[in-house]
């Protein structure tokens, strides 16, 4: 192997990712009094939070009473049960504190006539535990929450002097020998030289992996390094064939029309002109949640009631709503929908389709963030070293089915929680510990292998198989037959690996290189998404299998722990849904019909 010159760095806490939760852990640590530095593929303020629309939740109760209970029935139902309760309490509780520090840190967000944090409606959020009226409960800074949430983090960071390495890739996880994380392998793909860094605590926010699929919401970027870092280090990933698609992507282009489009009074039609929603979901409508609108216009499409010259799609009007009202509080979709649909929303309704959005699967951890693992017949034993924040992780607070806006408080509050966890357990006197000998050495073989690859097929050719696959085979419903194949079709593009072929061989800028690694990365996720799916026998939340339409709590109620073997062999097992709240003040919220 040709020799890598090596720089070495050292630190109390390495941050991997610069979105939302990324930056919130970053700012934590800072603040802690230890010396943190962020590392991020993108400049902090393009990472893939800038893209988050309609707004966080949080039971503040400044447009209508709340409570945070109220919050957490909603997420555990949204879950369809498969959520930790002990963690969606933490969740909910915690959103309002989490929320008025963003304010106070500076997010611009709008304003009610008083002054106070404007609430919009949001798919599942209701009140007194479901039989009240929609809740408004979702904190906007008009349809651009988190650009304006991630320009105040990056801002606050800096203020505390946390350092940043910006445009750096990381390979991967330094791991020693007794399973502890040591730290990070990167390149810097500016200049193509390698650092190593050595920290007592490594988080890893590297985000979701929506671009396994054809069409998604996530920017390009959403490759899932961090997973793809876990399992190469012999760790599962968690629930991975629960992905969500959200229900108004722009027809074509994927881009994101904001729920809040249906929760500022929104409404999607067929070709008949009939508001559909009303028969799926009688009592809550368009403000069903996600999953059910998703199949709801699915079947729409398939029974032949789709929009267009070929009936495959559907219509979203907003054409009915006050100009002004969209002008002050959905300019970006608005703006989206002309350029990316050529659509004057005030007049026309835009054409839209489910496209996939997030993954409510990822690394396993306990709340505080620290990244746990099944040993020795323990289902949460802490792995030393080493956290997991925001889309990358799998708390689990979304269980089957995340609820749109809990994404973004899930980004605050538990970065936030992974930095007073570590103010807690690193100690900034503690000496560093010495590297294992061959530290660094598989994230340098596993560049210069792709550096080096002679085969016969590009990244690109390999990567667009892999994104037609999953989303011919693992799309808003699911049956035995089409997931059996689709995890034999994804095993042959995992076995092509081999024959890649990379055409870029400097170290300069080279994105051949780096999207070769990213493909590494995605192609394990879909692997495991795609097994985990064929494997789960029920439906639940976003995974609906026609061949099991029903929820099966007793043979189902449990997390799926999914490992990948370097020869593509997927192996698997389960841990117990936390069934116990934190505390008293809230009983566990018993499973029952998932109507709205
Ligand atoms: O529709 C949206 O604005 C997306 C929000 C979310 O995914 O939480």
């Amino acid at each position: 192997m040709t020799a890598y010159p090596i720089t070495d760095h050292s630190y109390d806490v390495v941050v991997v990712g610069a979105g939302g939760s990324g930056l919130r852990a970053t700012l934590g640590c800072a603040q802690a009094g230890l010396r943190t530095v962020n590392i991020t593929k993108v400049f902090p303020t393009r990472s893939h939070t800038v893209a988050a629309q309609g707004g966080i939740s949080a039971s503040l109760g400044n447009m209508m009473e709340d409570d945070w209970r109220w919050h957490m029935f909603d997420t555990v139902k949204g879950s369809d049960w498969l959520g930790d309760q002990d963690a969606i309490e933490y969740l909910c509780r915690e959103a309002p504190t989490a929320v008025y520090e963003l304010e106070h840190f500076g997010v611009p967000f709008s304003r009610t006539e008083e002054g106070k944090i404007y609430q919009r409606a949001f798919g599942g959020m209701t009140t007194e535990y479901g039989e009240g009226p929609a809740a408004l409960r979702t904190c906007a800074a008009a349809d651009r929450t988190g650009h304006a949430m991630l320009h105040t983090l990056y801002g606050q960071s800096v203020r505390h002097n946390a350092e940043f390495m910006i445009e750096y890739f990381v390979i991967d996880l330094i791991m020693d020998e007794e399973g502890a994380c040591r730290g990070v392998v990167a390149i810097n793909m500016d200049d193509g030289t390698i650092h190593r860094i050595r920290a007592k605590l490594t988080i890893l926010a590297t985000g979701g992996y929506g671009r396994t699929y054809f069409s998604c919401t996530s920017a390009h970027t959403c490759t899932g390094d961090g997973n793809g870092m876990v399992l190469r280090a012999g760790l599962p990933l968690q629930d991975m064939e629960f992905i969500q698609f959200h229900p108004t992507g722009i027809y074509g282009a994927g881009c994101l029309i904001t729920e809040g489009a249906r929760g500022e009074g929104g409404y999607v039609t067929n070709s008949e002109g009939e508001r559909f929603m009303e028969r799926y979901a009688p009592s809550a409508k368009d403000l069903a949640s996600r999953d059910v609108v998703s199949r709801s216009m699915t079947i729409e499409i398939r029974e032949g009631r789709g929009v267009g010259p070929n009936k495959d799609h559907i219509y979203l009007h907003l054409d009915h709503l006050d100009p002004a009202i969209l002008a002050e509080r959905l300019p970006g979709i608005s703006e989206s929908a002309r350029i990316f649909a050529g659509v004057d929303v005030t007049k026309e309704p835009i054409p839209v389709l489910p496209t996939v959005h997030y993954n409510m699967g990822g690394i396993q951890t306990n709340f505080h963030g620290e990244v746990v693992t099944l040993k020795d017949g323990n289902p949460d034993q802490v792995v030393p070293g080493l956290m997991a924040v925001g889309e990358a992780a799998c708390v689990s607070v979304h269980g089957a089915n995340r609820l749109g806006s809990n994404s973004l408080i899930d980004l605050v509050v538990f970065g936030r929680a992974a930095g007073l966890r570590a103010a807690q357990i690193v100690d900034p006197e503690e000496k560093q510990r010495d590297l294992p000998a061959d530290a660094g050495e598989m994230a340098l073989s596993r560049l210069d292998a792709a550096r080096h690859a002679n085969g016969s097929t590009s990244t690109a050719e390999l990567r667009l198989k892999m994104q037609r696959i999953m989303q011919n085979n693992c799309a808003v419903f699911r049956t035995g037959e089409v997931l059996e194949e689709g995890v034999k079709l994804i095993k042959e593009v995992y076995d092509a690996r081999n024959d890649l072929k990379t055409f870029d061989r400097s170290l300069i800028w080279n994105s051949d290189l780096i999207e070769t690694l990213e493909f590494d990365n995605l192609i394990r996720q879909a692997m495991v998404a795609m097994y985990s799916a064929e494997n789960r026998k029920e439906s639940r939340g976003a995974h609906a299998r026609e061949d099991y339409p029903d929820r099966d709590d007793e043979n189902w109620m449990k997390h799926t722990l999914a490992w990948l073997d370097e020869d593509g062999t997927v192996r698997m097992d389960y841990r117990p849904v936390h069934s116990y709240t934190l505390s008293n003040d809230i009983e566990y919220i018993k499973p029952k019909a998932r109507v709205y």
